[in-house]
Formats: C-alpha cells, structure tokens, sequence
C-alpha cells in the first residue's frame, strides 16, 4: 500500500524540479521512484529531511541540493503517521518532524503519501504528538506538556534517549483524540525549549491514500 501511494506521487513529478525528500518507510518508496526516474535521465535534485533520507538518497543516486543552494522546493512528498479529516497531520514517529516541517513550508505543494491505516476521525485517536525539545530542560517541557493534559514518554531506542539529527530530544505526548489541534499546537510550540512538533496543521496540498481499491486523492477544502 505504501509503495501504491508512493508510486501515484511521482504523477506531481516534473523535469527540473526540485523535490523535498520526506523520511520513514512510506517516503523510501517514493525516493525508489525518483530513483528511477534520474536514472531514465529526468533531471531532478532533492533536499532530504534526514541524514537517514540523505544516505538513502545518495544510494540511490538521487542528487541532492539544500534549503541554502534552493530555498524554494517545488514538491515535497513524505508520509504522515495520522491524517484527520481536514488533512492535519501528526507526524514525527520517525523523528525527523523538525526538518520535514521546515521542507514542507518551503515547498510550492506538500503532498502526503499514505495508505488508508493512517486515516482517522481525530487526530491523537492513535499517535501520540511527537515534540522535539532541547536536552536542556526537556523534563520542564515534559512538564508542561503534562500540564496542557498529555500522557509523555521520552522517546527512547533500547533503552539509550533518542537523539535526532538536530541533537534533541524527543516526547510522545498523548493527548488521545485532540479536539482543538490549532490551539493545541499553539500552547506546545510556547512552550520554553520545544524546538518543534508533529502537529502539521493546513499544510497538506493533497493527501493520496493507498488501499485495496487503489489510490485516493483527497484535497483539503480551504475556505480562504
Ligand atoms: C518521520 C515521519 C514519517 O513520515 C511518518 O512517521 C510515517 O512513517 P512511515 O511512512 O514509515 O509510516 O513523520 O518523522
């Protein structure tokens, strides 16, 4: 299913472009794709969100540029951990929420690839929001997020903290279904020492979820 929707992105794929490279299982099959499609000679450059998504990239022969060299992406393709019915997203299982956010926002359209697992009525139903917080204090942000009615965990791998590419912390934060995710992500992102969170909210061009049936395009209805 991931390949499915990854495969139906490649459509937004043009000559010349420059693509955000997004991070997770979802995104490598889209980075297989572009993969291909350098390899058949299309000219294409990609600005990874992760050193992991990098070396990927540089395996496959994907050639890389950065935010520095082309501040402005014309696509960026990534996966998401949860899609609610206004396409917000929670995303950051993988950690890299920091820099795909930032990849995404300078991109001209932000297309989320997923299959149909990652659909749900409210997002928090099932993830929890990951937020990026300086090791300095993180037990202070954990804190807060307490406060603002969160279950936190700091995010660990056998046992050793996570770090992400930028040297942080991470805290899955459940809030479980969040009713207010703009006034959420509002309060999170005051927090002292919160670098970043996985809420992505208005930011989705266009969702394409993989099932059985084949690939939906679902596209967010913007009022203004
Ligand atoms: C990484 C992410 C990923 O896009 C998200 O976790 C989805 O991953 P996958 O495609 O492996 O299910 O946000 O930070």
């Amino acid at each position: 299913m991931k390949r499915k929707a990854a495969e139906a992105a490649l459509a937004y794929v043009k000559p010349g472009m420059v693509l955000g490279l997004g991070t997770g299982s979802t995104a490598r099959f889209f980075l297989e794709g572009v993969s291909r499609l350098v390899r058949e000679g299309v000219d294409l450059k990609g600005v990874p969100t992760s050193f992991a998504t990098a070396d990927a990239a540089k395996e496959l022969g994907i050639p890389l540029t950065s935010l520095e060299e082309r501040p402005s992406v014309d696509l960026c393709v990534d996966g998401a951990d949860e899609v609610d019915p206004k396409l917000d997203l929670i995303k950051g299982l993988g950690g890299a929420l920091f820099r795909e956010k930032i990849v995404a926002a300078a991109s001209k359209r932000f297309i989320v690839i997923v299959d149909a697992s990652k659909l749900v009525p409210r997002l928090g139903t099932k993830a929890p929001v990951p937020v990026e917080v300086h090791p300095f204090g993180w037990k202070a942000a954990a804190a807060a997020l307490e406060g603002l009615g969160a279950t936190v965990e700091l995010r660990r791998r056998d046992s050793e903290t996570v770090r992400t590419d930028n040297g942080n912390n991470l805290l899955d934060a459940r809030f479980g279904p969040i009713k207010a995710p703009s006034k959420l992500a509002t309060r999170i992102a005051a927090i002292p020492g919160v670098v970043g969170h996985g809420l992505f909210l208005g930011m989705a061009d266009a969702v394409l979820v993989a099932s059985d049936e084949g690939v939906r395009t679902l596209r967010p209805t913007r009022t203004s």
